[in-house]
């Protein structure tokens, strides 16, 4: 059977909980969200509009700065607001540290855990779909889409350079400070890299090419492990989130913090900015590797297609999602900008 959406108002009282990354990460009941008396169910959008996320390092100014307004506005409103800038960095927290069980799932005593499983792309996929409207509604522009970190292409490597302002929404004090400027390791698994910027750059490609192609042939590959009701989280990951998903969060996390904060650890990984870049560009390879043809497709297992999450809207109501109804990305209203894709010739 497949794993149903959490019952919200159960959030945090999982008893098996406990944050096992270090004794000083909050509990799983610091992340739950306001409750809701009543769940929507998921209706695709009707605006005309159609939202393009751009590649995060060719903003021009002005989107700089709407994006920076959008955020500062979820930044502004109320704490208990379910838009919030932190109540949307607790989803992440509360789907990945243990605060819900899959009781609704008849399994009180499994916890939910929607990484390292073929869970990762679509959860991530409506986690951003209803962050990028929430984002669009602050600034009354439906057209808003959420920029994508570029880190597969040469010129997008690096953090884009308006995330380095501290008086930026944008801006998180707790990312690695030796990497601020440097060109992304997609590969990183601790070690600080010894190649010059230009090896760099042509290993990123290998990676890009062998996660996305060599190592992707068929759609367990890509997706990850079979996770269903009553699954014991961590099935293995599929290639994209194990590289280079993983390897960026860790290298954009802070060595100074306890537990690699904030993008270098579940629980915090949603209060960086740079987070939701960082996934708009994982959710896009999810496109590119359905281009490639073949049996680069979506799984067709019923559980996974059935799978639910519960997501607050833009308008603060609670809506019921299935896996199934995120696959074409036309349907939820936004695409990517059209950019280069040089690694697809980068065939070691
Ligand atoms: Cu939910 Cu990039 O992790």
């Amino acid at each position: 059977a497949p794993l149903v959406a959490p019952d919200i108002s159960k959030c945090g009282t999982n008893p098996l909980s406990g944050f096992k990354a270090g004794a000083d990460t909050p509990e799983g009941s610091d992340c739950c969200p306001p409750d809701s008396s009543q769940i929507m169910d998921f209706q695709f959008p009707k605006e005309e509009v159609f939202r393009v996320r751009p590649a995060a390092h060719l903003l021009s100014p002005s989107y700089i700065a709407k994006f920076n307004l959008a955020i500062k506005r979820m930044k502004e409103l109320p704490a208990d607001d379910p838009r919030n800038f932190l109540q949307q960095a607790h989803i992440h927290c509360a789907y990945c540290n243990g605060a819900y069980t899959q009781s609704s799932s008849g399994f009180p005593d499994v916890e939910i855990q929607i990484h390292n499983s073929w869970l990762f792309f679509p959860f991530h996929r409506w986690y951003l779909y209803f962050y990028e409207r929430i984002l669009g509604s602050l600034i009354d522009d439906p057209t808003f889409g959420l920029p994508f970190w570029n880190w597969d292409t040469p010129a997008g490597m690096k953090i884009p350079s308006y995330f380095n302002e501290s008086s930026s929404a944008l801006f998180d004090s707790k990312r690695n400070q030796d990497n601020l400027t440097a060109v992304v390791d997609l590969g990183y698994n601790g070690q600080p890299s010894t190649l010059s910027d230009l090896d760099k750059v042509t290993n990123n490609l290998a990676i890009m090419y062998k996660q996305v192609v060599t190592n992707a042939t068929d759609p367990l590959l890509f997706f990850g492990g079979e996770y269903r009701a009553g699954t014991e989280p961590i099935r293995g990951g599929g290639s994209v989130e194990q590289s280079p998903h993983t390897p960026v969060h860790r290298w954009v996390g802070d060595p100074r913090e306890l537990n690699g904060e904030d993008l270098g650890n579940f629980y915090s990984a949603g209060r960086d900015t740079l987070f939701y870049c960082h996934h708009s560009n994982v959710d896009r390879m999810w496109s590119l590797w359905k281009t490639l043809g073949g049996k680069h497709k979506d799984l067709t297992d019923s559980d996974w297609l059935n799978t639910s999450f519960v997501f607050y809207d833009e308008n603060k109501n609670l809506v019921r999602v299935y896996v199934k109804d995120c696959l074409l990305t036309s349907r939820l209203g936004y695409d990517y900008q059209r950019v280069d894709v040089p690694w697809l010739n980068s065939r070691p």
